[in-house]
């Protein structure tokens, strides 16, 4: 078939040298010690570096609020906190977490090696240094780096690829945001793990990504497909599983991806599966699917109410087609999320959210700001 041809899997990585190529790295050195941070500054004066100073942990947060820093070089003793206590904050807090930390001390001992290893350093280096082997060690690191941020990279750009094959159809809205809040609620209602929360929002915004190869004439043709359409549209699933899966930070959302479309009663696709062989996250993301499809506008549909869609979904759910545990616990949380509550406001970039739907999005704001 011409579209599946067209469109092959892309694994969407950028290399680490274009980033080198680009941007200048920031080292920040982190010594309560005037003489120690000037013999660093010499030993990578000859690298193309942009180097920051700061005498303790308060003066390295603010320097770390005001740029982008691609290293730590971090004193293990510090005037405020010490190195090691620094380091296992730095690595704790989700907006520095991802900066190499190299350690170093005049102190020798390997008790001190261990204690900067176990807060999260990177790497550890005793003093007297010797400028080659800092500057190795600092090129390294800022390597490791450059691969991670074209990591991030990719991964942004998958999302936006994302919310470009939404924006095809303008009638969808904001789909990908709503069905992520919908589904972060009822995996929050079943106690789900803090990485499967995590999945299940990305799933609201990469679930149809395959959607990319599908053409327009399918995707928004009047009346129904053909035989050889359907395959097309079907074959979403597995197109986008294949282009999400280079990326091993979305492994977890893999099978939302895949399997979103399957059927309680084993009538779905791709694989046909049933009952509990459907993976939990997939079922999730489906209630949340078939709700947000059901209330909201299409060209060919009017939106339906909140009662009208819960009772479609529950007849649904009795043709053995939805889980019916799930749909019982989404139903019960649409309840409490739809009690007014005092100063419930609308976020800025969802104006027109009912209190329902505030209430979800608040819930899901929050868990995202948390700590794994
Ligand atoms: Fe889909």
């Amino acid at each position: 078939m011409p579209h599946e041809a067209a469109i092959a899997p892309t694994a969407y990585t950028v290399d680490p040298r274009l980033w080198e190529a680009t941007r200048t790295p920031t080292v920040l050195l982190v010594d309560g010690a005037d003489v120690n941070r000037r013999i660093l500054k010499a030993m990578l004066k000859s690298e193309p570096y942009r180097i920051v100073e700061a005498r303790k942990a308060s003066e390295a947060v603010a320097e770390l609020e005001k740029q982008e820093v691609d290293l730590i070089i971090l004193d293990l003793m510090l005037p405020e906190v010490d190195g090691p206590g620094f380091c296992r904050w730095l690595k704790n807090d989700r907006r520095t977490q991802l900066i190499p930390i190299l350690m170093m001390t005049s102190v020798q001992g390997v008790e001190n090696e261990i204690a900067g290893i176990a807060a999260g350093a990177d790497m550890f280096l005793f003093k007297p240094l010797s400028p080659s082997v800092v500057r190795a060690r600092v090129q390294s690191l800022l390597r490791h780096k450059a691969a991670v941020d074209s990591l991030e990279e990719a991964e942004t750009i998958l999302f936006a690829l994302a919310q470009a094959v939404e924006q095809r159809d303008k009638h969808t809205g904001d789909h990908c945001q709503r069905l992520a809040t919908y589904s972060v609620a009822l995996g929050m209602a079943l106690g789900l793990s803090h990485p499967e929360l995590v999945a299940l929002y990305r799933g609201g915004y990469l679930h149809d990504i395959g959607k990319v190869a599908v053409p327009d004439a399918i995707l928004f043709k009047r009346g129904d497909l053909t035989k050889e359409e359907w395959q097309v549209m079907r074959a979403h699933t597995t197109r986008g599983e294949a282009i999400c899966r280079p990326m091993k930070s979305l492994a977890p959302v893999l099978p939302i991806i895949r399997s979103h479309h399957e059927r309680w009663n084993g009538t779905g696709y791709p694989d046909g599966l049933s009952g509990e062989q459907i993976p939990l996250l997939a079922r999730i993301l489906q209630v949340a699917d078939v709700y947000d499809a059901l209330t909201s506008e299409r060209s060919y549909k009017r939106a339906m109410s909140h009662d009208e869609a819960l009772a479609t979904l529950r007849e649904e759910t009795a043709r053995d087609w939805r889980d019916p545990a799930l749909v019982a616990v989404f139903d019960e949380i649409c309840s409490r999320a739809s009690i007014p509550r005092p100063g419930l406001v609308a976020p800025p970039e969802w104006p027109n959210a009912s209190p329902m739907q505030i209430s979800m999005h608040n819930m899901s704001r929050a868990l995202l700001k948390q700590q794994p």
